[in-house]
């Protein structure tokens, strides 16, 4: 199956694309974490990105089309995948359409309170990709999963995260419209506890 989560940054796309990833032994495509790993190793892909991102910007849709077109004809792909961040405009998305099949596009919603507070107590693990919060960890320097150390992303301060719904809000909101007229867009309810709303995901695949 070749899904798509849509959601707001926060919204818990990257939480649930490892739970998805795990059950149905599909790899999670996540742009966020690709530009990520090239700013850590100072590749120059990562230092053209590097304040785009801390701004709260999208990088341009060529160069993210390019990279994700590369990424999904690996052969880690063939049987499937989920999209987490990407398409984040309709240029990518109209992009992604013409070199994939896309099954569906669940949309993660969640109220802008809970977003705020999720953010601002998140830690992500660089070397396993895991999110966490700091309200469910008991060393919130330590990776549960990997044993990695965690890190406060960059574009986790208070100005970045508004610079970030902005955008959202602006450039990736109508991806709801579009997915919705291709009658693909699965609309779920993104507030409450993680196995609650991964639950709720995997029963409105599953149909
Ligand atoms: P990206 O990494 O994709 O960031 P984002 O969209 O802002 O989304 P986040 O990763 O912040 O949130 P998420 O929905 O994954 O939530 P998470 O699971 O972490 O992109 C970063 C930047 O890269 C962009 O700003 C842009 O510059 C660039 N970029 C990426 N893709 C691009 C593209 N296609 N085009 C152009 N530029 C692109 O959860 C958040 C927190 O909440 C965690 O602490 C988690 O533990 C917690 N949590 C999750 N679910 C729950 C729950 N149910 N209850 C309680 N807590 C929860
Ligand atoms: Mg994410
Ligand atoms: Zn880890």
């Amino acid at each position: 199956m070749n899904i798509i989560l849509l959601g707001a940054p926060g919204s818990g796309k990257g939480t649930m694309a490892q739970k998805i990833m795990n059950e149905l032994q599909i790899p999670q495509i996540s742009t966020g974490d690709i530009f990520r790993k090239n700013l850590k190793e100072e590749t120059p892909l990562g230092l053209q990105v590097k304040d785009i991102m801390a701004r709260g910007d999208l990088v341009p849709d060529e160069i993210t089309i390019e990279i994700v077109k590369n990424r999904l004809a690996e052969s880690d792909c063939a049987n499937g995948y989920i999209l987490d961040g990407f398409p984040r405009s309709l240029v990518q998305a109209a992009a992604l359409d013409t070199f994939q099949n896309i099954d569906c596009a669940v949309n993660l919603d969640v109220d802008e309170e809970a977003i705020v507070k999720r953010l601002s107590g998140r830690r992500f693990c660089p070397d396993c990709n895991g999110t966490f919060h700091i309200s469910t960890l008991q060393n919130a320097a330590v990776c549960p999963s990997c044993g990695g150390k965690l890190i406060i992303r960059a574009d986790d301060s208070e100005e970045t995260i508004r610079e970030r719904l902005r955008v959202y809000y602006k450039t990736t909101f109508p991806l709801i419209e579009y997915y919705s007229k291709q009658g693909k867009l699965l609309t779920v309810d993104g507030n409450g506890a993680i196995d609650d709303v991964y639950g709720r995901i995997m029963a409105v695949l599953k149909k």
